[in-house]
């Protein structure tokens, strides 16, 4: 997956417009977590999105490592961990020293100093990695009774405005939209919601998978699925989300598409002339993403 490690790509833009995954996810992970809990590696971490928030949540590990494929990625999440850490008054400086970022691929855990994790993760990335080899990997990897938890989300819909569903759709998918620029395999099997990948039972044991759609996501986040999706955000919130999408990204660098409209500006125009309301593009909209999970633990 390569739009990702380009220069160009707006890395910061990403950490502050993307959804943050709900406390009641690292809740779950943490009940679910039978191992110990030295160290814990998030994969493809981007600028540490899932990772700050596991340090956050699963407080009693003593160390996280993000690591990603990206260099503008991990410059990104250094930078940030740089910010926290730095500031001496920030409650937060129970980070220093116990969180590390590494450019490395999905299954490389070379960098582990005794050779092994207690909780392997990879947020919103197990779509475009080999997921096979990934999962073999992690086993290796895991101390026993390590934990791997795999969860992502994908196609947003504006809750209050179900008539404007199909719009959405076409901006990532159509054909004179963004559609032809996502990176392939890796947004279908997004879209699939990793249901063709499955977790190994020869690997892992006690292995759950889940997933919910945008419109059947319960109103909050229940026992039956903790990973519920969704953000309240001005709708030039939405917008700057819709534009850290890499298809955009790259829809931007096509020299053909010079001068024409852009689709995303396109999209909120349209919406703002069916629901006047949103003129104002300070107005606050509920933005809820389909959504799944895996999780296993290594067999000892
Ligand atoms: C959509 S971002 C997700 C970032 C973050 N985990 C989150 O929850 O928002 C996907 C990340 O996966 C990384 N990635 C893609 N393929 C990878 C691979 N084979 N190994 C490691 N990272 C990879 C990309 O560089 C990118 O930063």
């Amino acid at each position: 997956m390569s739009q990702f490690s380009e220069a160009d790509f707006g890395a910061n833009g990403y950490s502050s417009a993307r959804p943050d995954y709900p406390e009641t996810f690292y809740k779950f992970l943490s009940n679910y977590h039978s191992g110990s809990n030295s160290q814990l590696v998030d994969v493809g971490c981007g600028p540490g999105t899932a990772t700050f928030q596991l340090v956050k949540w699963l407080f009693n590990f003593s160390r996280f490592i993000g690591t990603d494929l990206s260099p503008p990625m991990i410059n990104r999440a250094n930078e940030l961990a740089a910010r926290v850490t730095g500031n001496s008054n920030n409650q937060n400086n129970s980070l220093v020293g116990k969180i590390t970022f590494h450019v490395a691929a999905c299954t490389d855990f070379s960098f582990l100093e005794n050779k092994s994790c207690d909780m392997i993760t990879a947020a919103e990335c197990a779509h475009w990695f080999d997921f096979d080899a990934f999962q073999l990997e992690a086993s290796k990897n895991l101390s026993s009774g390590g934990t791997i938890a795999i969860w992502g989300y994908i196609d947003s819909v504006l809750e209050q405005y179900p008539d404007t569903d199909s719009l959405m759709l076409d901006l990532q998918y159509g054909e004179n939209k963004l559609g032809p620029y996502w990176e392939q395999p890796g947004r279908s099997i997004l879209r699939g919601l990793l249901q063709d990948r499955h977790l190994n039972p020869e690997l892992y044991e006690r292995i759950e998978e889940s997933h919910v759609m945008a419109r059947d996501q319960p109103s909050a986040a229940t026992n039956d699925f903790p990973l519920l999706i969704t953000k309240e955000m001005p709708l030039s919130g939405y917008l700057a989300y819709l534009k850290t999408c890499s298809a955009y990204h790259a829809w931007q660098k096509d020299p053909k598409n010079q001068g024409s409209p852009d689709p995303c500006d396109e999209l909120i125009t349209t919406i703002q002339a069916m629901h006047p309301e949103l003129k104002d593009l300070n107005y606050k909209v509920r933005v809820t993403w389909s959504s799944f999970y895996k999780v296993g633990t290594r067999r000892a």
